[in-house]
């Protein structure tokens, strides 16, 4: 089949593509990818709107017990300064946010056991007292016990992301754990209702085209209701610091083509696609992308919350930075959602 043929059959017609066609998707290049973003828009048009729906991402701890060998926080990186907030930080913090106009807030950590399945539970319960706001959790891999109680208490949605759909290589890149243990998390917080976010890196040593296409087939067959998808960036401090950072456009290659076959999830732009260059956020939208994160916690714990190195600016208060992020998605010819944006009610 004619690649856009394919490219449009995939995107109108709910044409199921094998992995090789995913891959020769994922291939493309020049007047061909142009094409491919440009119906990824539609689509997204089609089943988002115009609206982008903004986050608020409270990083509160950096703690991590893991050994991922991307990440600057891995337990072994020394040199880091490692920080927690404490559960009243947390809920005021949220409260600012609030205040600012955010609906959604998005509570990361690194897998930090500091902060018990009672721990987190009180904090959820404490911000859902605020208001009707959405909250996803993104602090790792926790028992299915845990999972439960945290819906319980009220969290909406959970992140963790498969990092990457080839066994061996996420074996390799994570030490702790295994890829079979990541999977089941996802399956568990499916099964307990939570509106479940996975994703995957770009530009990973060893990783292919064909590894890609896998990484959107597998997203496909989770059933995500979102998908993070961002390039590698090489740290200093970790088992990859000599490699390349990952390719921008491969990463817009893949946000489109998940667009395109999955439809409906939220696809936020992610940072590390801005930390390549600023640009790419703009283009991101353009190419299936719905969704925008900010950081909210205090400065001096941005940049302590250092996965892969970026530039933290002083940056303004909370709604200053909410109305500049404001700002920017308007001169993308975007509109601002108002809702918690939840999956399924986007239109
Ligand atoms: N480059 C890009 N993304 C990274 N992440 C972690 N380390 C890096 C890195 N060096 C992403 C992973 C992880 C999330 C916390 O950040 O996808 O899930």
């Amino acid at each position: 089949m004619d690649i856009r043929n394919l490219i449009n059959n995939i995107a109108f017609n709910n044409y199921e593509p094998s992995i090789d066609e995913l891959e020769r998707i994922i291939s493309v290049n020049g007047d061909d990818m142009h094409y491919l973003f440009s119906v990824a828009d539609k689509v997204r048009e089609e089943y988002c709107s115009d609206e982008v729906q903004i986050r608020a991402i409270i990083e509160f701890s950096n703690y991590c017990r893991c050994q991922c060998k991307y990440c600057g926080l891995n337990c072994h990186n020394t040199e880091v300064k490692r920080y927690r907030m404490s559960p009243e930080e947390i809920v005021s913090t949220a409260k600012e946010a609030v205040d600012a106009g955010y609906k959604t807030l998005v509570l990361q950590s690194g897998e930090d056991m500091f902060y018990t399945k009672d721990m987190v539970c009180n904090i959820v319960k404490d911000i859902k007292a605020i208001d009707d706001i959405a909250i996803t959790l993104s602090i790792g891999e926790r028992s299915c016990d845990e999972f439960k109680a945290f819906k319980e208490a009220g969290a909406d949605r959970f992140l963790i992301k498969h990092e990457t759909a080839d066994e061996d290589l996420y074996n390799s890149l994570h030490p702790h754990s295994t890829f079979k243990r990541r999977i089941q998390c996802l399956k568990d917080l499916k099964s307990l209702g939570f509106q479940t976010g996975s994703g995957f890196m770009i530009g990973l040593p060893h990783q292919t085209n064909r590894i890609i296409a896998k990484d959107i087939m597998l997203l496909k067959e989770i059933g995500v209701h979102m998908a993070g998808i961002g390039p590698f960036i090489s740290h200093p401090k970790t088992d990859l610091k000599d490699c390349n950072n990952g390719d921008a456009m491969m990463t817009l290659k893949a946000v489109a083509t998940t667009r395109i076959l999955l439809k409906d999830p939220m696809l936020p732009v992610t940072t590390s696609l801005g930390v390549l260059e600023e640009k790419n956020k703009s283009l991101a939208f353009g190419s299936g992308a719905n969704v925008i994160m900010q950081k909210v916690q205090p400065i001096q714990y941005r940049k302590m919350y250092e996965i892969y190195p970026k530039d933290t600016k002083d940056e303004p208060s909370v709604l200053a930075k909410r109305l500049e992020l404001e700002d920017f998605i308007k001169s993308c010819g975007r509109k601002i959602s108002k809702s918690r944006g939840d999956f399924g009610l986007l239109k």
